[in-house]
């Protein structure tokens, strides 16, 4: 990956005390120095409406407006999502849709890192194969080794958000460097 270059973080969960905020900030810490990292919010951009997804008339939310700038700064994704009811939150399936059209869709090309964690015992494992349709699709470039699954989540962080669970923080690395050499080619 060439210098100034940025990695771009969504979470699945919006909620404070969010598992999935935590992992994503402890994959943030093992990005190299030299390359940028930003968490990216899209809990302001409304239900998806094809109307309203106009791109040369100005009719786009300016949230999504937004929401789209910034995606399109990024040279890579780390997304760490829950599991909802064994599939990809609705929320953030809901800021991918809005991403995802046109050609100038910022999600187009670019390498994805999925990674979750969950309280439960199965990591995050449906969500993560249903994205898999999503990123063909997109036509963006899934780096899907090693995967990260964190099951019983609330026994791998501790009480300040931190990740202590060192054969998981190892694989995230792995991942890290995985996805950054996906930036290479
Ligand atoms: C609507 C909803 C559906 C859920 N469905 C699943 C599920 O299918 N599989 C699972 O392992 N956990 C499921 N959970 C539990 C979440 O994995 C758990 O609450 C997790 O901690 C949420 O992620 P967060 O800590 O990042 O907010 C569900 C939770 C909610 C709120």
């Amino acid at each position: 990956m060439e210098k100034n270059r940025k990695i771009i973080g969504l979470c699945g969960s919006l909620r404070k005390g969010s598992y999935n905020a935590m992992l994503l900030k402890a994959a943030g810490r093992l990005i190299p120095e030299g390359i940028g990292f930003e968490i990216v919010s899209y809990d302001d951009i409304p239900v998806y409406n094809a109307d309203n997804d106009l791109p040369e008339s100005e009719e786009r939310p300016a949230s999504v407006t937004r929401f789209r700038a910034a995606l399109a700064n990024a040279d890579a994704f780390i997304i760490a999502s829950p599991e909802y009811n064994y599939s990809i939150p609705g929320g953030l399936k809901n800021a991918i849709d809005w991403a995802s059209r046109g050609k100038d869709s910022p999600l187009m090309h670019k390498p994805v890192a999925i990674m979750g964690a969950t309280q439960g015992m199965w990591g995050t494992v449906r969500m993560q194969t249903a994205f898999l349709p999503v990123f063909t699709f997109l036509n963006m470039n899934p780096v899907l080794q090693p995967e990260v699954l964190i099951a019983q989540a609330q026994n791998k962080f501790d009480a300040d958000g931190n990740l202590t669970d060192e054969k998981t923080i190892s694989i995230i690395q792995k991942k890290i460097d995985n996805l950054i050499s996906a930036c290479r080619v």
